[in-house]
């Protein structure tokens, strides 16, 4: 291999970056599931590596010059000691899992990593200083960091009609026998085994009951498959199969004990569910605070939001609202491909009266972009006694919290938890208080 490896100025009289074979020691791991590292001064993200690795990598994205380039390891010159042989024969093909060469204990060391840079750069806060580790817990149940994932969405070779999964940056459907990361009920299904000759993708959801649901795309597309899944010491949700809901079996439960925890709901209190989906979090507080208490839960998915009609039947106190939790405050945003010479347009809907002025409680609960400054500064302007964010991307969690604390709010909790072993992601659940 030794005798295809270039320099950078070799590479630099070309413009074939991609393809070559380099060597590179390997720095840091970056948000994202690479690790860092440079060619005579150049950013490469590599993937399929851990920190102070030697290896030789082929670069997969990037021209001379770019800000970085993107490589994938092929070959490991000094291994470091979290490196383990990869349970699944797909890693390193598939998109799915990029932490597969690592050992669980270390994947989650390596979590804890990212979040406590993204923190000190984007937050400008020391995790650390203020006793909050980061730490990555497993989700209560884990036990080996396979078979927990509860909804898989395998992608449809339309040449061959194969059932696989996406190779990582590209439409490339990889044909596999099984994955690893499937629970017992998805990998049942045996989707991977059947040929699929007019659908673009399937989608197998198994619930807590045990339900497995297969939905053809697009063919079954608009239809509705109502499912129902247990939240131990919450009770029985409804929702659409195809519906946001925790992958892994043990995250649901998991997360609200904890929210509930972080917030302690009093009786009589309000509480914002904000990004309720189905309203998870919301029937949870509602039970605490009580039928002299109120909850109000916001969600922009109308089916979503007729599911969380239905789950929060039995509380009287709870108010659902169709609709974007930045529309709803007033929050202008910007509009999709619109652009005037002075900037992007912005849309500045007038605050929903239905929202009140104060809240005792909020949970936020995002999608991976975030709530933004905007709805923070609402949030704040609420002047909630707790807030509790729960986040599935620590970059966005760290913009968030820096303009929670430039609105008066102290970051004064935090627990992370490996939701999606094997894989760079995580989800973190962050409190905040009035300081
Ligand atoms: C991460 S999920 C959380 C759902 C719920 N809290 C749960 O744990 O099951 C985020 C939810 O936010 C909704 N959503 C996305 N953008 C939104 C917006 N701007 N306003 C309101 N809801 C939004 C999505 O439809 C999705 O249900």
């Amino acid at each position: 291999m030794n005798d295809v490896k270039e320099t950078m100025s070799d590479l630099n009289d070309r413009n074939d970056l991609v393809g070559r074979v380099v060597e590179l020691d390997v720095g840091a791991i970056a948000h994202g599931g690479h690790c860092v590292a440079r060619l005579d001064g150049q950013v490469v993200f590599v993937r399929h590596t851990l920190p102070g690795e030697r290896v030789l990598a082929r670069i997969t994205e990037g021209e001379p010059g770019r800000s970085f380039l993107r490589a994938d390891a092929v070959e490991i010159l000094t291994a470091a000691p979290g490196r383990v042989t990869p349970p699944c024969r797909y890693a390193g093909l598939c998109g799915g899992c990029d932490f597969q060469h690592v050992a669980l204990v270390e994947q989650r060391l390596l979590k804890a990593e990212v979040v406590r840079e993204q923190f000190s750069r984007l937050a400008r806060v020391d995790l650390a200083d203020l006793g909050l580790g980061p730490v990555v817990e497993p989700v209560p149940g884990d036990r080996d960091g396979l078979g927990w994932r509860t909804r898989v969405e395998f992608a449809v070779d339309p040449d061959t009609g194969a059932a696989g999964l996406r190779r990582h940056r590209s439409h490339e459907v990889v044909p596999i026998a099984r994955c690893l990361i499937a629970s017992p009920g998805v990998t049942d299904a045996a989707v991977t085994s059947r040929s699929w000759p007019t659908a673009e993708s399937v989608d197998v959801t198994e619930t807590s009951h045990g339900e497995v649901v297969v939905t053809v795309l697009p063919a079954q597309a608009g239809r509705r498959r109502r499912i129902v899944e247990e939240v131990r010491g919450v009770g029985d949700f409804a929702l659409d199969a195809r519906g946001f809901w925790q992958v892994h079996p043990g995250a649901a439960a998991t997360f609200v004990a904890v929210v509930l925890e972080l917030l302690d709901p009093q009786p009589g209190e309000r509480a914002l569910d904000l990004y309720a989906g189905v309203g998870l979090f919301a029937v949870a507080l509602a039970d605490r605070v009580g039928p002299l208490g109120q909850v109000i839960a916001v969600e922009s998915d109308r089916e979503a939001t007729a599911y969380a009609r239905e789950n929060l039947v039995e509380h009287r106190q709870a108010l659902v609202l169709d609709g974007r939790v930045d529309d709803l405050f007033g929050v202008p945003r910007r509009v999709k491909g619109r652009q005037s010479r002075r900037g992007p347009r912005t849309r500045g809907p007038a605050r929903s009266p239905l929202l009140p002025e104060r809240a005792d409680l909020v949970v936020l609960d995002p999608p991976r972009t975030g709530a933004g400054a905007g709805v923070v500064r609402a949030v704040s302007d609420l002047r909630p006694r707790a807030v509790a964010y729960v986040a599935c991307d620590p970059a966005a969690l760290a913009r968030d919290t820096a303009t929670f604390l430039e609105s008066g709010y102290a970051l004064a909790g935090l627990r992370c938890f490996d939701a999606f072993p094997m894989t760079h992601h995580l989800e973190c659940i962050a409190l905040f208080v009035r300081d």
